[in-house]
This record gives structure tokens, sequence and C-alpha cells, in this order.
């Protein structure tokens, strides 16, 4: 079974039965968890423990250290967000499931990031078609003890209100897809995985690194904001970029011109390569090959 996490889907169900407040947030209701769901995170954490010791980039792989994120259970947000705003100002608030857009990035833009609190029955281990705990908690929250990608993800957040004031949510979303959720690194030690989708997914932290069926492009910002993606596979091009400071360098300017820009240019298909794409190569050496043109 392939793995998909979507960012804008349906509410999980049983979320219409809490009563959200004004910004949506809920009481993660620790004690509420179940000895059988405690021990569903301990079953996805040990499998992605093994999988991702040398596929995970350095930073997500402190961050879960640091946070003492483990297999014990699944995580309580109270001993969490301590360590987490000592670290990088941020916290991690609870929500039923999806929020609207405008909450969401409301959210973000304050350091503050809107985590689900249910876990994916047993079923569902290699299969969600949203975020639950496991999503938010193992693949999101380590990423911002980072100091460059905390600060990627609130700027992200007003780039977001932004966005909508603009009516260019669409381009901006696709900014978040191929970077916080699906996005691969490239250091010293090869290609390694910081999207959230990737490392939540047993499936895909082993395909996006390993499989030589998907396209790995250079970071290139506007071409991202042209890339449709699919929501209910495994992707099938990830965009590469050299360190988080590229990244947020890259997107510090005012996007408003940039949509400007983009406003009369097609869409590209997920699959396709264009004859300006640089190539990244999926093993281990570094260098880039040229790419070439398939439409
Ligand atoms: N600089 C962007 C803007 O003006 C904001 C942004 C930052 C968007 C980082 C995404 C990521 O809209
Ligand atoms: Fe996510």
């Amino acid at each position: 079974m392939k793995e998909a996490l979507t960012v804008h889907s349906h509410p999980p169900p049983g979320a219409d039965a809490v009563e959200p407040t004004a910004d949506f947030t809920i009481d993660q209701n620790y004690p509420s968890y179940t000895a059988a769901e405690h021990a569903i995170w301990r079953a996805l954490f040990d499998r992605q423990e093994r999988l991702l010791r040398n596929r995970a980039c350095d930073a997500f792989l402190d961050g879960l250290a640091r946070l003492g994120v483990a297999a014990d259970g699944i995580p309580d947000f109270r001993r969490l967000n301590p360590i987490l705003s000592q670290a990088t100002g941020w916290t991690i608030v609870a929500v039923p499931g999806l929020v609207p857009d405008a909450v969401f990035f409301e959210h973000l833009a304050h350091r503050r990031f809107p985590s689900t609190c249910f876990i994916r029955r047993a079923d569902q281990l290699d299969y969600l078609e949203e975020p639950d705990i496991f999503h938010d908690v193992y693949g999101h929250v380590p990423m911002l003890i980072d100091p460059v990608f905390a600060d990627y993800m609130q700027a992200y957040g007003e780039g977001g209100l932004k966005a909508l004031r603009l009516g260019n949510l669409e381009r901006l979303a696709r900014l978040y897809w191929y970077t916080v959720e699906f996005g691969l690194i490239r250091g010293p030690s090869g290609l390694r995985i910081y999207g959230s989708g990737i490392l939540s997914s047993k499936g895909e932290s082993i395909y996006s690194l390993e499989s030589e069926a998907p396209n790995r492009i250079a970071f290139d910002l506007l071409r991202i904001m042209r890339t449709e993606y699919r929501i209910d596979d495994f992707q099938e091009c990830y965009f590469v970029i050299d360190g988080f400071d590229q990244l947020f360098d890259a997107t510090r300017p005012d996007f408003a011109p940039y949509y400007e820009a983009l406003r009369p240019q097609p869409d590209i298909p997920p699959g396709v390569v264009l004859a300006s794409d640089v190539r990244v190569s999926r093993t281990r050496k570094k260098g880039r090959a040229r790419g070439t043109a398939q439409v």
C-alpha cells in the first residue's frame, strides 16, 4: 500500500464531536489515549527509527533526540512544549483535524504548530489520507527545533496570509508541499529527507531516496510554484535543497511580483522534466547532471 498525506482534505472521523475554539484549538486530552493507541505509536516509531537512521537529515534526527520523542508512546504536548519553546519559540497546539487555511497560517505566523491528536488505526499503518499525530508530531515537530527551518515555517505562515489576500494560495501551497512535506536535502552524506510527509511514511522514506522512478530536481522556487502534485500516491518528483539557508533566502523576497510573473505561465504536471531543470543524482556522490527536455 502507498502512503499519502494531504494538506488539504476533510477532517478525520469524530473531529466534529469536539467543540473547537475560534482558533480551532482543543485540549490534547492526554489521559484518554488507550494502551492500544500507544502501541500503534510504538510500532510506527520503531520501524521509522530503523529506516531513518541514515536517511533523514541531521536536523530531524537531532530534533527527535532533543525533544525526547521516543518509542515509549504518544508524546504529551505539555512535555514537548517547554523544550520546543526554549529552543526556537515554537509551541504545539492541538487541533481536531485540518483547519481552515487562514487559521492554519495565523498559527504558523505566531509560531504555533497545529497538530492533530488522534492516531491512525492499526490497519492504517502504511496508508492514511489525512494527517494524524504520528505525522504531525513525529514528522513535523522535530524540524521546528532547527532555528532556520523554524524561521522558514513562521515566514511561510505570513506568506500564506498574503497569498490568500492575493488569490495565489494554490501556487504557495505547492511550495509547502515540495519543501515542508516532501523535501529532500543534499549534504556531505548524500541525499537525505527533511519533508514530513516522507519522514512519517515507511514506503516513501525508501522510495524517495532509492527508487529510480521519481525525478529529483534542484530547488527552484518559481518552478515549484508551477508544479502540480499528487496527494494519492508517492511523488513523481522531489525538489532538492542544499541547506535550509538556501530555502530561507530564496523565499525571503516579496512574492507578490512572483505571483504576477507566474500568472501567464502554464502549470507543470508532476512527472515532467524541463530542459532548464537541474537534475540531482540518486547516488551518494555529489555533482549535477544537466536535465533533458521531455516536453
Ligand atoms: N516572502 C514570502 C512572501 O512575500 C513569504 C514566504 C516566506 C512564503 C517563506 C513562503 C515561505 O510572500
Ligand atoms: Fe503535514
